[in-house]
This record gives structure tokens, C-alpha cells and sequence, in this order.
């Protein structure tokens, strides 16, 4: 999260300047404050009025305001970011940073920054290639600039290769991952979370499914990501938009999904198993649709494996379990035997009400530890339970 955070952003001319406004967006929806500096040319791929719009401030471009006259203050801005990005950086902008120009507001203002600064350079292949571009890009790397590098890809000139702006996912989880607590244990580790409902078939249109809608697990798994975790998603039916870094796994039923954690949960250092999966399958599927026929219908259902318990009895020493339970009733009671009996590490309690559990932006958490510790959360966002969850687990379980 990037919550509080004063971001900078940079935008000079090219293609790419199309793809801010999302970036700006995912900055404000992390709770960043993001004040956008354009060049004149960058106007004319993104509008002003549409970085100012998402941005939440007036987009600046020139020294003095054109309507009030009154000066834009680089060396404050420079002052006021905890960080300035700079995408897409193109080639005339590099040169000018590193000879120290300033014929333009975003070019003072980078002269006048003391925060760290990002530069994400996108231009054509060859461009990309010249020994002054590479040699410019090493000059700022080694003055402390953050180069995030260029990506392979179609380029708007119609040729392939090396050059692409970073999309707005890697800019953004650059910024986090420099934001994030450096303390974390879960930088580098590789963790499974499954999320969503699954669906097990009846005939080929009906199946039994539940409410789930995979924002729980998702939200775990952005903020593990901005952790620096590599995550891998196994995800049930769902259409909630799931972050591009990480691993997905898309399953339909609980045989599906415990096939595919199975598969991944030996090289897995965690597992957090947020999916909501049916206990019970029908016994038969009827491969063509069942007709109304009889007043009264019984559909016969056989159990489906326990996924969570499966493989936390068979877990390594350093391998960590974490479950969710869902309880309408006895909640606390429930929820600390789903804790013995899985041989979990910790479990995550919530119940069903309209801001809470299943679909809801909210929810509220009781996290119970294999050591006897609690933890209660008030109603937040899911994104903010996903946060106090990870940080619980930080201290409960490598510490
Ligand atoms: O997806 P959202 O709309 O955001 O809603 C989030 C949520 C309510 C689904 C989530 O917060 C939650 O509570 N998930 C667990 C729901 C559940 O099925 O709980 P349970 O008490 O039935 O299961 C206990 C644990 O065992 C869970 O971690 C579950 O994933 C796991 N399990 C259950 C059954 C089974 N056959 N295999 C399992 O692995």
C-alpha cells in the first residue's frame, strides 16, 4: 500500500503517455497523493484534463499557471515527493537529465528533487539500442536514478523487439515494493493462495457453487506482491481482475483446485487458502441436461477432498498453512477446531452479513494462531485486511 505516500509523475511525449492515466489510477487506489507533471509534448498522446481528473489535482505543464498567473514552484514540488516517476521517459528527456538542461517545468523540478527518482525510458528498438541511449541510461543509473527497464513487444513504428514502456502493473509494484517495510519475511517467497468458489458440475447447465467472489484471496494476493512475494493464484470461477504478476492458476471444481495446489505446493514456502471450496459433489454427472420430469428430485453427493487439511498434514517444517472459516455459528469455537484439526498455523474467521464474508469491498477478521494468539479486526477494506493479516503472519509465524 502506498497509503500517504506523495508521488511525482513525470509524463513526456511518446505512445505510451496513453497508459498513465491507469497507472495514476492504481497510485490513488493504493492511497497514494499523485501530483502530475507533463511536457508540452506529452499532451499530445494523454490530456491534461484526464491526468487531472484522475490524479485529483491540476496537472501541471508550464512554469507559470496559464489562467492565474501564478508560478508553479518546482523546487517545492521536488521537496514535497517521496518519489518522482518519470514515464514514459523518452530519449531527448534522458539526455537533458543527464547534461543538467531545464527548458521545461518536469526538467526543474527533476534538477530540484532530492527524493528518489524512477525513469520507466520507452522508445523505438533501435532507439533503444543507440550507445547514447544505453550510455545515458547507465550515467543516471549510477547518479541513483531507478531505470525500470524498457519491455519487449509490438512498438507502435510496427516493429518488434525491445522498447516498451513497463506496463503500469510494474511501475506501480516497483514503487511499492521501494515503499514496502523492509523487515518483511515475505520478500522472495514463493506462496500459494487460492481464492473464489468452485463450482461442481450437476449436468452440462446446473452446477453447485457458493457466493464467493475471489476479492479476499485477490487482495492477499496484491498485497503480497507489493511484499515482494511470488505468488501463485489458484483462482475458482471468478471475475474479479487479477494482478498481472503473479502466477494463475484458473480452476472450476474442488478436484480441479486440489489438483493444481497439489502440483504446486511441494516448491511452495506458504500456503493461504482463502477459496471457498464445496464440501460435497454430486455423485453422477449427467452429460446431457436432466429433464423436469418427477415432482421431487434427489441428487446424490459424495465428499470432496479436504484441500487445506490434505496438505497441511503432509506440510514440510518450513512450510506455513493458513486457512479461512466461514461460520454463521459457534464462530470462535469452529474456527479453533478447523485450526487443530487442519494443523494450521493460523486461521482467519469472518461471517456472513452484508458487510462482511462473501462479496462485500468489507470485511471484518478474528485471526486465531497455533500458539494461542488472537487478533480482532475492526470493519475495513478488504485491502486493509489483507494488511493486517500479512503483517499478523509475519510476526506469529517467522518470528
Ligand atoms: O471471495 P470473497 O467474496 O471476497 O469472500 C471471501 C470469503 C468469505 C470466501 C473468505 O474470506 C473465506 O472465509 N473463505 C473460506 C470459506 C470457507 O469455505 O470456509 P470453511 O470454513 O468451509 O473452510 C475452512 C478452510 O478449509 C478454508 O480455508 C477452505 O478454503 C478450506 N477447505 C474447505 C473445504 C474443502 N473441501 N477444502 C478446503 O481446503
Amino acid at each position: 500500500m502506498l497509503t500517504g505516500k506523495k508521488i511525482l509523475v513525470g509524463v513526456t511525449g511518446g505512445i505510451a503517455a496513453y497508459k498513465l492515466p491507469h497507472f495514476v489510477r492504481l497510485l490513488k487506489k493504493s492511497g497514494a497523493q499523485v501530483q502530475v507533471i507533463c511536457t508540452q509534448s506529452a499532451l499530445q498522446f494523454v490530456t491534461a484534463e484526464t491526468l487531472s481528473v484522475v490524479s485529483e489535482n491540476p496537472t501541471l505543464v508550464h512554469f507559470f499557471d496559464e489562467k492565474t498567473g501564478m508560478w508553479n514552484h518546482h523546487v517545492e514540488l521536488g521537496l514535497w515527493a517521496d518519489a518522482f516517476i518519470i514515464a514514459p521517459c523518452g530519449s531527448n528527456t534522458l539526455a537533458k537529465m543527464v547534461h543538467g538542461e531545464c527548458d521545461n517545468l518536469l526538467l526543474t523540478t527533476y534538477l530540484s528533487a532530492r527524493c528518489p527518482v524512477f525513469i520507466a525510458p520507452a522508445m523505438d528498438l533501435d532507439m533503444y539500442q543507440q550507445p547514447a541511449v544505453t550510455e545515458n541510461l547507465a550515467t543516471l543509473a549510477k547518479r541513483g536514478v531507478t531505470i525500470i527497464d524498457a519491455e519487449e513487444g509490438q512498438l507502435a513504428s510496427g516493429l518488434i523487439g525491445k522498447g516498451r514502456m513497463a506496463e503500469p502493473e510494474t511501475l506501480f509494484s516497483t514503487l511499492e515494493n521501494f515503499f514496502a517495510p523492509p523487515n518483511t519475511h515475505f520478500k522472495g517467497k514463493n506462496i500459494l493462495v487460492t481464492a473464489g468458489p468452485t463450482f461442481e458440475a450437476i449436468d452440462p447447465v446446473r452446477f453447485i457453487g457458493n457466493q464467493s467472489s475471489g476479492k479476499m484471496g485477490i487482495s492477499l494476493v496484491e498485497q503480497l506482491i507489493s511484499l515482494g512475494a511470488n505468488v501463485t493464484l489458484v483462482l475458482g470461477p471468478s471475475h474479479v481482475d487479477v494482478p498481472q504478476n503473479c502466477k494463475l492458476m484458473r480452476v472450476t471444481s474442488a478436484q480441479e483446485m486440489m489438483d493444481a495446489c497439489s502440483s504446486v505446493f511441494p516448491n511452495m514456502d506458504g500456503l493461504i487458502m482463502t477459496a471457498a471450496v464445496a464440501d460435497y459433489k454430486p455423485k453422477d454427472y449427467h452429460s446431457f441436461k436432466i429433464k423436469k420430469n418427477e415432482d421431487d428430485m434427489v441428487i446424490e453427493l459424495v465428499k470432496n477432498p479436504d484441500i487445506l487439511k490434505t496438505l497441511s498434514l503432509n506440510k514440510k517444517e518450513n512450510q506455513f498453512c493458513v486457512g479461512f472459516a466461514l461460520e454463521t455459528n459457534n464462530i470462535e469455537e469452529y474456527a479453533k477446531k478447523k485450526l487443530n484439526e487442519k494443523n494450521l498455523d493460523a486461521i482467519v474467521l469472518n461471517t456472513v452479513s452484508n458487510q462482511t464474508g462473501f462479496q462485500s469491498n468489507t470485511n471484518q477478521v478474528k485471526i486465531f494462531g497455533k500458539n494461542n494468539q488472537s487478533l480482532e479486526t475492526a470493519i475495513q477494506s478488504k485491502e486493509e485486511i489483507a494488511v493486517i493479516i500479512l503483517e499478523t503472519l509475519n510476526s506469529w509465524i517467522f518470528e
